[in-house]
């Protein structure tokens, strides 16, 4: 029989991988993937622990998937990735009727395990071992990278895909949990990586992004060799078919020269750098532990913008940490002021039980301070991305579509729903649009894309030029958007098929 498999992500970008690698490899055992909860008879959901708001959001979801149980006791439910091995049994505990948990270094026992418990042998649990569990060796092999086969319709857009060279992470920030679930910072063999990459050509990728926590620490030792991002970006450069590379997240202290040469050399390296901050303050990097001053990143930040001309910089912070004072934030204030970052991801401190800023500080900033500070940081940002945005009105630049516009999607699901509306048939789960869904329409639909800095596009095109590189004139510009025209019927060596 035809097994169906419904699976809700949240998190980073590695938890988009894992979805996409989990999906692969069900596929391959006969799964059919469905984005209607109420279709599936395996419900995943992927699940993170940064903050304690994505834990909640899975078990508020987990809630409402109870009642299903209830009434389809042989439905499969499994809790997979960071939160599973975060909480191991602790998840059975709070939702017994879940059947399986799975951290995200033992993804690749899923198939066995779903045979398991078809077969009745009741709820199955594979996590990673602990950091002091056992010698770093064993602790390292029980984080397994999961990179199965590719499944190109599982992507946002066709010609997009991310690739994983890390996974873990050793820099223990103290406000951080992803070293205890992710496990050790592991680098991939290079020559897997390279093999991958020319897989996502063949398929007809164009951009990579290449995936780590801190992925400008990536190192590979063979022998006496040593691959290091710069050395694995000048060899990913040479597939054909490519055209963009991106890398995320950098940690501040290893931009180093060589990387941020390979970037300014490199024409298809992004002249985008995603290199969080955090905070302004010296006293609270410090109890941080993110190991530099704001000087040093400072002077980070003018070494890149020295090697790769109209680079743009991005950054995260956290606000109202342990400690954090008003003089601290508005320190943090001024950085954001002098650093004029493409944009910045702002979240309040939210406390992580197994960090050590959870054991030995405390949360002593109220929630009110904490959602004000966030707000003025943003509003801050906000102004500085509509003032830099204002830059590119009158300029032309080369789009890669991602697909079609928030609004096109939205006005997609209205008409579709008012249709079912009309028919009086069930509303739809999700109402998620794939590309597939604009494939058959012929007329004009408002695209998005990006530009080479990672900067956002909207402009009216067909839906055929998705994953397609355009011309753009940029004629108006917010803090968060460009908007443009297409100007050109040809793009680069390809010729591409307009209207
Ligand atoms: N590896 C990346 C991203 C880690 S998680 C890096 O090192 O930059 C993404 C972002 O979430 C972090 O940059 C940080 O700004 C935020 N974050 C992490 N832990 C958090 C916590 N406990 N509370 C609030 N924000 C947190
Ligand atoms: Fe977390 Fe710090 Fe590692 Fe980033 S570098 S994943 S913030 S511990
Ligand atoms: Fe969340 Fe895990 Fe990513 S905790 S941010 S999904 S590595």
């Amino acid at each position: 029989m035809e097994k169906t498999l419904y699976i809700e992500t949240v998190g980073c970008q590695m938890n988009m991988l894992d979805s996409e690698m989990i999906v692969a490899e069900l596929r391959q055992q006969g799964y059919r993937v469905t984005t209607r909860i109420s279709d599936a008879d395996t419900i995943f959901f992927n699940t993170c622990s940064v903050r304690e708001h994505a834990e909640e959001k899975i078990y508020s979801a987990l809630g409402k998937v109870r009642q299903i149980k209830q009434q389809h006791p042989d439905k499969i439910i499994g809790v997979v990735g960071c939160m599973a091995q975060k909480d191991q049994d602790g998840i059975f505990h709070r939702a017994p009727f879940v059947d399986l948990v799975v951290g995200p270094g033992q993804l690749r026992q899923i198939p066995q395990l779903l045979e398991r418990i078809r077969q009745g042998a009741g709820r199955q649990l594979e996590v990673g071992l602990g950091r002091k569990d056992a010698s770093l060796e064993i602790v390292k092999r029980s984080h397994e990278t999961f990179d199965p086969l590719r499944d190109p319709t599982m992507r946002n857009s066709p010609a997009q895909a991310y690739l994983r060279i890390q996974i873990g992470c050793d820099k223990f920030c103290t406000y951080c949990i992803v070293p205890m679930v992710r496990g050790p910072e592991q680098g991939r063999p290079p020559e897997q990586i390279l093999a991958e990459a020319r897989t996502l050509a063949d398929q007809g990728c164009k951009e990579i992004t290449l995936l780590g926590q801190t992925v400008n620490s990536y190192r590979y030792r063979n022998g006496d060799t040593t691959t290091r991002l710069s050395d694995l970006i000048y060899q990913i450069h040479e597939i054909a078919g490519l055209r963009r590379i991106k890398f995320v997240t950098n940690y501040p202290k290893d931009m180093t020269n060589d990387l941020l040469q390979a970037v300014a050399e490199l024409p298809k390296c992004s002249p985008y750098l995603h290199v969080p901050v955090q905070s302004g303050s010296n006293r609270i990097l410090a109890s941080m532990k993110r190991g530099y001053t704001v000087e040093e990143y400072r002077d980070m930040v003018d070494r890149i913008r020295a090697t790769v001309p109209n680079s743009a910089i991005s950054s995260d912070f956290i606000v109202g940490f342990s400690g954090e004072t008003d003089a601290d934030f508005q320190q943090t204030c001024e950085l954001v002021r002098d650093m004029r970052f493409k944009n910045s991801f702002i979240f309040k401190y939210s406390v992580r039980p197994g960090t050590k800023g959870a054991e030995l500080l405390v949360d002593d900033v109220p929630m009110d301070v904490k959602r004000q500070r966030n707000q003025e940081l943003l509003a801050l940002q906000n102004a500085i991305c509509e003032e830099d945005n204002q830059a590119f009105v009158g300029q032309t630049h080369e789009i890669l579509v991602e697909g079609p516009s928030k609004r096109a999607r939205q006005q997609q699901a209205a008409e579709e729903q008012a249709a079912m509306e009309s028919t009086n048939a069930s509303t739809p789960e999700s109402q998620e649009l794939t590309e597939s869904d604009y494939e058959m329409s012929d007329g004009i639909v408002q695209l998005v894309g990006r530009t080479h800095c990672d900067r956002i596009v909207v402009f009216d095109g067909m839906a055929r030029q998705v994953g397609q590189f355009v011309q753009v004139s940029v004629h108006e510009a917010n803090a968060h958007t460009l908007f443009g025209t297409v100007v050109t019927r040809e793009v680069g060596p390809e010729l591409y098929q307009l209207a």
